[in-house]
């Protein structure tokens, strides 16, 4: 059994992108109500009652949109002055960085990764379904001038989308210390489009950017699944996120917790996962909430996409942006 360290916590289901393969324009989603989701009071007593005690100090904050949460900034700066948290981190899709940098910075936020799947503002748009590059190309920059490291920037390779572009993605690594990471598309969100273009395998990427720069191992400071490189001179590194050609769970250290309270052993399982939510509400105290958490990480199992028919029916009921990512 692998040590479970990690927690991505989803803070909110909602998002002002329509990415085309997490949560695409035609797919009519139902949103959480105000009531259902945990209060910044109940997770906070989650982190530092339940979690910490357990050992599990990273933690990522995650969506939908995490910077659409209302007072975002002042739960990032109280879960980064709880005693004992090892690693805070945000995953965001840039939109409101140029407003939010200095202030996420000053509450204590140190790690931040920003989608960004195109350097073609029209490619963007396509993928994203909002013509924002330029905002979030602003908002990359200001996290970086503030002092964000490592900055990682997540690319969803998209066969016939934005395939063409990685190289130039991966050049973006050579004159800064930017940490670029290609994801192999997952059939979660948009499987009809997974179905009908398929995916890229890291192994096609790797050696394109092997033939184009040359590449050697590199190293990045992460509790991820990433698989590190780097263009020999580069001042950053490119990492591949593989889940559906080289399985990583067996070296799988996270749970996730979505908004509304239930806590997932498995970001394709959802089999075994319970609402912490409610338990809290009927009054468990922490240490039972902790037995709940206990007994979850012992019963957590791997499972990888080629055995995803074996999950639970409902294994892809939700999508990333209710699970977050
Ligand atoms: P750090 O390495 O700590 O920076 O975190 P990370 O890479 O896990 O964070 P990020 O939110 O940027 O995750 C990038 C992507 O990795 C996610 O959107 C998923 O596509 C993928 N990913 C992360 N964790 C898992 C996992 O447990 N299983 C699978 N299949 N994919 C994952
Ligand atoms: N496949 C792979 N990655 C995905 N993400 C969202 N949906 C998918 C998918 N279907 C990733 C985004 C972002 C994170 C929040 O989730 O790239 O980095
Ligand atoms: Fe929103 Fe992120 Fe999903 Fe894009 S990947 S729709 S930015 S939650």
């Amino acid at each position: 059994m692998n040590t479970i360290d990690y927690l991505r916590i989803s803070v909110i289901d909602r998002c002002n992108f329509r990415c085309s393969y997490c949560m695409p324009e035609d797919v009519s989603l139902s949103y959480l109500p105000p009531q259902a989701v945990l209060s910044d009071r109940e997770l906070l007593f989650l982190v530092q009652e339940v979690f910490l005690p357990l050992g599990i100090n990273k933690f990522r904050i995650t969506g939908g949109e995490p910077l659409l949460r209302h007072r975002i900034v002042d739960l990032i700066r109280a879960i980064a002055q709880l005693p004992k948290v090892g690693d805070l981190s945000l995953t965001t899709n840039g939109y409101f960085l140029s407003e939010l940098a200095t202030p996420l910075y000053q509450a204590g936020l140190r790690r931040l990764n920003i989608s960004l799947d195109s350097l073609d503002p029209q490619i963007f748009a396509q993928i994203t379904g909002r013509d924002r590059w330029q905002q979030v190309w602003q908002g990359i920059l200001a996290a970086y001038e503030v002092g964000f490291s490592p900055l990682k920037l997540n690319v969803v390779v998209m066969p016939h989308v934005n395939e063409h572009e990685v190289l130039d993605l991966a050049a973006l690594t050579l004159n800064r210390p930017w940490h670029v990471r290609f994801i192999e598309f997952m059939p979660i969100g948009n499987t009809a489009r997974f179905e009908s273009e398929g995916w890229v395998t890291s192994a096609d990427l790797r050696t394109k950017l092997r033939d184009r720069f040359g590449l050697s191992e590199g190293q990045c400071l992460g509790n991820g699944p990433a698989d590190v490189f780097q263009i020999p001179g580069a001042l950053g590194t490119v990492g591949f996120i593989s889940q559906m050609s080289e399985c990583f769970c067996d070296r799988c250290n996270r749970l996730r917790l979505s908004a509304d309270g239930w806590l997932r052993p498995c970001l394709l399982n959802e089999s075994g996962q319970v609402n912490l939510r409610d338990a809290l509400r009927q009054g468990t105290d922490a240490t039972a909430l902790q037995q709940i958490v206990r007994d979850l990480i012992t019963a957590k199992t791997p499972i990888n996409f080629k055995e995803r028919d074996r999950g639970t029916q409902s294994t892809y009921s939700r999508t990333m942006s209710q699970i977050g990512g």
